[in-house]
């Protein structure tokens, strides 16, 4: 249903065996997809819907944020911590916090002196750092971002004519009317006063838009560039077309692969932006559900998703972290975020125990980046997601359908988190086939539940047979243009050889799309050769070393 005002959704709620969708207006547009299968389906909703782009390598890296980082001794801190307890970051968000009075687009120099000064020693350190902007522009004579909004007619109106005036953290604010293409241009070029400083990410937010005083009047106006449109209308397309603006402007200004992080999208966003799942709760039902929602995200064409690890609101404790983390290691936005008024939740203001185990997630999930990117390249190519449910490989399972607890990365790891509270034990579906205990390299023939103790350090990860998974060796933080080595793991069950493409590239820009990437074809032989070559050779740097490690 491709329609940008309000609809109302009534599945199975009113009548169990009805799905009812309600649109304001009668203009909706419905596409009907009739499909094979899951795959196919989603690979078709994909041609509709218009491609993505591979996001920039240190983007698959870890991030930590937190609103309550006020000052930049606070960021620096967090970036020592972190290298003190041996756990790879490649990114640090800043909240609200830096801005002068929480205007966009301005720097507080009180708490942050030299912003260049500090987003420079970070990439030093391999850290990128990832500041927030509001959709709310702050009302404040001689405010630049304000006055230029204001003189060219780039905000919303009211019904009456005016500026609408919404309130958010600033106090009141106008919204940007970013359904016009100048306008979009101009908020988009504002991002520089932030890329000239060194900045590469940004962080869209409260872009559906919120404001503080309820949800917007239906009748706000958008004036467009073609014709005045309602709020009511076009609500739905708001935080995409926030995204858009950033992710041009951003391009514009750096000829980088942009990285943008937004609350708010629609279909078609994955062009311009990954998304967040917005503030969810420390408690159990919240990690249980990230599952479903960032698997269905991934279907529904937003494949660079993912959930504030440890929750937003409310308190984590140790035990909900690490189960948290080792849910979340392979989901494509990798970031532990939590509210202002949460206790503190970085691994290290816990135990010993759940510091080591957060430890071991991070650097998993680093391991297989090389495997994540190739699920990239293959996603911006096809549509397929990252991380899949059981039900996109094996369709004809009907043990698979209603299987909410696992989840497929690519289609060669399968990851069965435990997201209880004081369970130790869990109940993991195998499908057909060999699969291999990542953990304890034991074999297990699929078409099955097993029973896998899960203590409190242990997440259930099974490897398909004959596989082939690259890997990087142990790294503290996402080197430009990749490692140096590689490595290739590899699993053999029943097969005599094993084939894996692997894609590379510079990680960095967009000369991919002219070519220069490289692809390599192993092939894996079960007496451990392995035997090299190019499908496609368009990029200059090869790697320095390969290695086979076979289980
Ligand atoms: C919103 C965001 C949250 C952020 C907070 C303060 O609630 O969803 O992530 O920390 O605003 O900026």
């Amino acid at each position: 249903f491709d329609y940008a005002g309000k609809m109302e959704f009534d599945i199975g709620y009113t009548r169990r065996d009805l799905m009812q969708i309600k649109a304001a207006k009668n203009d909706l547009v419905v596409y009907i997809i009739t499909g094979e299968n899951e795959k196919d389906i989603v690979k078709q909703f994909r041609k509709i819907i218009g491609r993505s782009y591979i996001p920039p390598f240190w983007a698959f890296g870890y991030g930590q944020s937190r609103w309550g980082y006020k000052t930049e001794q606070d960021i620096r801190e967090v970036a020592k911590r972190y290298q003190a307890a041996g756990i790879p970051l490649d990114s640090i968000y800043l909240d609200i916090d830096y801005m002068e009075r929480y205007k966009d687009f301005t720097v507080d120099t009180e708490r942050f002196p030299n912003l260049k000064a500090l987003a420079e020693d970070m990439k030093q350190q391999g850290i990128h750092l990832v500041p927030i902007i509001d959709a709310g522009v702050k009302i404040e004579k001689d405010y630049d971002v304000y006055e230029e909004g204001v003189q060219n007619n780039y905000f919303c109106k009211n019904a009456e004519g005016g500026d609408f005036v919404g309130a958010v953290w600033p106090g009141r604010v106008h919204f940007p009317d970013f359904l016009q293409p100048d306008a979009r241009k101009w908020f988009g070029k504002k991002y520089a006063v932030l890329t000239e400083q060194g900045i590469d990410g940004f962080w869209n937010d409260m872009n559906e838009p919120a404001s503080f005083r309820g949800p917007l009047p239906d009748d706000v106006v958008f004036p467009g560039d073609d014709m005045p449109r309602q709020h009511k209308e076009v609500h739905n397309v708001f935080g995409h077309l926030m995204a858009k603006a950033t992710y041009e402007g951003i391009k514009k200004n750096s000829g980088k692969r942009p990285f943008v992080i937004t609350r708010a999208c629609y279909s078609g966003t994955q062009k311009y932006s990954t998304a967040w799942t917005g503030d969810n709760q420390s408690i159990w039902a919240h990690l249980k559900l990230s599952i479903p929602q960032l698997l269905n995200l991934g279907m529904s064409g937003m494949p660079f998703v993912g959930t504030d690890i440890g929750g937003f609101g409310s308190n984590t404790n140790p035990e909900l972290l690490s189960r948290w983390i080792q849910a979340s290691c392979f989901a494509p936005l990798f970031r532990n975020h939590c509210a202002k008024f949460s206790r503190c939740q970085e691994p290290w203001q816990f135990d010993k125990q759940t510091l080591d185990i957060y430890r071991t997630y991070v650097r998993l999930r680093y391991r297989f980046i090389p495997y994540l990117y190739d699920l990239f390249y293959e996603e911006s190519r096809t549509g397929m997601p990252i991380i899949r449910p059981l039900v996109m490989h094996y369709q004809r399972d009907p043990e698979v359908r209603e299987c909410n607890d696992e989840y497929l990365v690519g289609d060669r790891i399968l990851v069965a988190p435990v997201t209880d509270q004081g369970v130790h034990v869990k109940a993991v579906y195998l499908p057909q086939g060999t699969w291999i205990d990542y953990w304890t390299k034991e074999r297990i023939s699929g078409g099955k539940y097993i029973l896998r103790d899960a203590p409190i350090d242990v997440c259930p990860i099974y490897i398909k047979g004959d596989s082939i998974i690259p890997a990087w060796p142990q790294l503290d933080h996402i080197p430009d243009g990749g490692s140096e080595e590689l490595i290739l793991e590899y699993y053999p069950a029943s097969a005599d050889s094993s084939k894996y493409v692997h894609y590379q590239d510079n990680g960095a820009d967009f000369a991919y799309e002219a070519g220069e990437y490289n692809l390599y074809r192993f092939r894996a032989d079960k007496d451990g050769e392995l035997s090299v070559s190019m499908e496609h050779e368009g990029y200059e740097h090869h790697y320095e070393t390969l290695r086979v490690e076979v289980y």
